[in-house]
């Protein structure tokens, strides 16, 4: 009997770890003036208030102050085997003043600048978001100056030619909302109804699409999960309160936009995980598939009907496996792939069939419109950038001649930002920024993406 056991017992751990093969899309050879995209297709770039503006004072920006020596001190060891250049990025990676946002790269004085170096290059859409904690800085008392400048930006978008996308909350709340425990109290719910109100009676008529949130899940990961993030709370049942709390707020908020105007579009973005298992082995695999259920579907699920595009972000695959210990007999983590030359500067695999896979995916799961809202990659010496974008375009054009409507494509981002708790040293901008001047430079590969969306128009 106990040898009959052991047998079984040997053979579906044999079975867990068998090796799987990982099929990988080559992307081809290919002449980018030979992609023929729709006319009405969006050419744009993103950021986010808190990652650009400067000067914010809010949930993030007080976690910043607390934990920017730690980051320091910790960037050694969390980056050194990851990155394919530690030398380049040690300096910066090390000071403590890269974690603390600031002064940003000062967009909100110099969104003026900004927006011309956009039409310069032919940008058709900006996507941005509206910093909660200006517009509402006391609970019930909203700032109309405030409200002023984002009109301004929207007024200046359109005299470019630019369509304005705006996300209505990316990361990060009020203190007074962090105050009364954020998404987690139904009451932020109300209150940010209240905002949400407030925004679109004023900006309305000069916006027509919105998104209620950025990446819910990866919040919800990040901030009660993994809780190494604000609101840290590592507390799964709190996380999933807070999920089902911003799940309503989507849902009024989608009704409340649409019934001021229906033409309105409203969606939210979505950092869609493309899963794999490292090493591929079957129980890897199957733990891939749980993660990339769970990521892309748990909020979507209880959306969709009140959605009418979707955001889709993505940068790179995830890569999961069961380990031994920890709490409990085991536990999943996220690993990293061993290093090769087709990584980011933060170690991030380039894979860019996996937009087009992830884009299969949740079209024909939901079948709505997707916007690509963010895709882009770290590249201080901009070396990689260029063909980056070249080849997720050839992706998303691929999607695109299947007969799945993907409406536009968003680099992340227009200008090197902060990085919430990586700071400053990754540099995502089609606009490179020099923080002691403020002076921004075109990167050749902002130049490149300009000139590919010139020969489309
Ligand atoms: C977020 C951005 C972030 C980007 C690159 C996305 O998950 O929406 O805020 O900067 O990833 O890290």
């Amino acid at each position: 009997m106990k040898k009959t056991l052991l047998i079984f017992i040997i053979f579906v751990l044999a079975v867990l770890y068998l090796p799987l093969p990982s099929p990988r899309k080559k992307t081809p050879e290919f002449d980018v003036k030979t992609l023929k995209f729709p006319e009405e297709f969006y050419w744009g770039a993103s950021t986010s208030a808190h990652q650009v503006e400067g000067g914010n004072h809010n949930s993030f920006s007080m976690w910043e102050i607390k934990n920017a020596g730690r980051l320091a001190r910790e960037a050694e060891g969390k980056f050194k085997d990851i990155v394919p250049d530690w030398n380049a990025i040690k300096a910066e990676a090390q000071a403590p003043a890269n974690y603390v946002s600031g002064d940003a790269v000062d967009h909100y004085h110099r969104y003026e600048e900004d927006i011309q170096i956009m039409k310069s290059l032919g940008l058709t859409a900006y996507r941005f978001s509206l910093e909660w904690s200006r517009l509402e800085p006391e609970k019930d008392k909203f700032d109309s100056r405030e409200l002023e400048h984002y009109r301004e930006v929207i007024r200046s978008l359109h005299a470019a030619g630019i369509e304005p996308f705006v996300t209505l909350w990316h990361r990060t709340s009020p203190l007074w909302v962090a105050g009364q425990g954020e998404w987690e109290n139904p009451e932020t719910v109300k209150d940010y109804l209240k905002y949400v109100d407030y925004v679109t009676s004023n900006l309305g008529s000069d916006v027509k699409y919105w998104m209620t949130f950025n990446e819910p899940i990866l919040h919800i990961l990040s901030g009660y999960i993994e809780g190494n993030l604000p609101p840290e709370i590592k507390s799964y049942k709190r996380g999933q309160v807070t999920l089902a709390n911003m799940t309503r707020a989507h849902q009024q908020a989608y009704d409340l936009i649409r019934q001021k105007d229906s033409q309105d579009q409203v969606g939210s973005t979505l950092a869609v995980v493309l899963a794999e298992g490292y090493p591929n082995t079957l129980i890897n695999y199957l733990v891939a598939k749980y993660i990339e259920r769970r990521a892309n579907h748990d909020f979507l699920n209880d959306t969709i009907s009140k959605t009418d595009f979707i955001g889709l972000q993505y940068y790179s695959p995830g890569y999961f496996a069961v380990k031994f210990g920890g709490k409990y007999l085991f536990h999943i983590e996220q690993v990293n792939k061993a290093k090769s030359s087709d990584i980011t500067d933060m170690g991030w695999d380039i894979y860019p069939a996996g937009i087009y896979e992830t884009i299969k995916k949740i079209y024909s799961r939901y079948r709505k419109p997707i916007l690509i809202t963010e895709n882009g990659i770290p590249d201080r010496e901009d070396k990689k950038r260029a063909e980056f974008i070249k080849n997720h375009l050839y992706w998303v054009h691929q999607a695109i001649a299947e007969g799945i409507p993907v409406g536009g494509y968003f680099y992340w981002s227009l200008l090197d930002d902060f990085e919430w708790d990586k700071g400053f040293w990754p540099k995502f901008g089609l606009i490179g920024v020099d923080r002691k001047t403020q002076k921004r430079t075109i990167r050749g590969s902002a130049r490149y993406y300009g000139e590919m969306i010139k020969m489309r128009q």
